[in-house]
């Protein structure tokens, strides 16, 4: 593996956002211009193969307080790649099984002299309230069924990689959409790009008030399929639900799943992408999770140039108001 020192030629100046708490709330220049960087990450590391030189003296701490395994490791890789230090934190083992508040258990990781805290926690709003709380920067990993931001960012980069651009392109979000932050996070970042938002799932998963938030509601995937330019597939969330949102994973599977057959009505180049994990058989089947019109394992790929350029951008805007 090779380090080399880059340039890195985006207007990174106009990015003013020590923290990355949400996509609700970034315009449309703001989510392009961590597109592009990301784009640009990509291709200095060599398809984020390679080391370069861009965040020697920072150090990043990941503190997972729920189950990951991509955007975990995509983190911590990610800041490696730039050159940064990391620290890893668990909750069990940690002294917050000894009655350590949380935001005092934080407040001593960062007295340790980290630069960003990259948080997952299940209850919506830690981030924000990490950030109310701490000096370094704050980037939200997941925070229970509200957001997850990187997520939503790679989604859209995986499909822009692809299609040049979003605008008037048709994605539809398929599956658990009451419980995904994953949905969320597309929804806002794909509607200020200038996508057709559809939600599709069973109507316990998916009320008609997403409406209000400017996106087609639909119960019957075989009618929005062949509009299709995108199917974001989204995994059965069954640890948040309180209960059974349908009799069976059979059924559930019969009127969702993406399989061969109903993949013989879609657009020739429509793309299907999942954040992962996918549960083979019920979302969808391993002939199309496996098949010609997915990008899944690109997904991955490009989580970590994404991940590169947000850690990138907000250690630049936190120096830029420290100086
Ligand atoms: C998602 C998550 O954890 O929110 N996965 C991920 O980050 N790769 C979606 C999921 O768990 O289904």
């Amino acid at each position: 593996m090779s380090t080399e020192a880059i340039e890195i030629d985006v207007a990174a100046e106009s990015w003013t956002r020590r923290h990355l708490l949400a996509l609700e709330d970034l315009s449309a220049e703001e989510l392009t211009l961590i597109l592009d960087t990301a784009a640009r990450f990509k291709e200095a590391t060599g398809g984020c193969r390679n080391k370069i030189s861009a965040l020697e003296d920072k150090t990043v701490a990941n503190l997972f307080f729920e189950a990951s395994t991509r955007t975990r490791t995509s983190f911590g890789l990610a800041a490696r790649r730039l050159g940064a230090a990391t620290v890893e934190f668990s909750s069990s083992g940690s002294s917050l099984s000894k009655g350590e508040t949380f935001i005092d258990t934080a407040k001593n990781i960062e007295a340790m002299g980290v630069d960003v805290v990259v948080v997952r926690h299940r209850t919506p709003g830690t981030p924000q309230l990490l950030a109310q709380n701490l000096d370094c920067s704050v980037i939200n990993a997941g925070d229970g069924p509200h957001e997850h931001p990187t997520q939503g960012l790679l989604d859209i980069f995986s499909i822009r990689e692809r299609r040049g651009s979003l605008q008037g392109l048709t994605v539809a979000l398929v599956g658990d959409i009451a419980h995904s932050r994953t949905a969320r996070s597309n929804i806002w970042g794909l509607k200020a790009l200038g996508a057709h938002v559809i939600v599709c799932g069973p109507s316990t998963l998916v009320s008609r008030r997403w409406e209000e938030l400017g996106v087609e509601v639909s119960y019957d995937l075989d009618d929005v399929l062949p509009r299709c330019d995108v199917l974001n597939v989204l995994r059965i969330q069954f640890e948040r639900q309180q209960m059974r949102p349908f009799p069976s994973v059979r059924e559930y599977a019969h009127l969702y799943a993406v399989t061969q057959e109903r993949m013989a009505k879609a657009k020739p180049d429509m793309l299907i992408l999942a954040p992962g994990p996918i549960n083979r058989g019920v979302e969808m089947t391993p002939e199309v999770a496996d098949g010609p019109h997915s990008i899944i394992l690109h997904q991955v790929t490009n989580g970590l140039a994404v991940r590169m350029a947000v850690l990138w951008l907000v250690c630049g805007a936190a120096q830029r108001e420290r100086s």
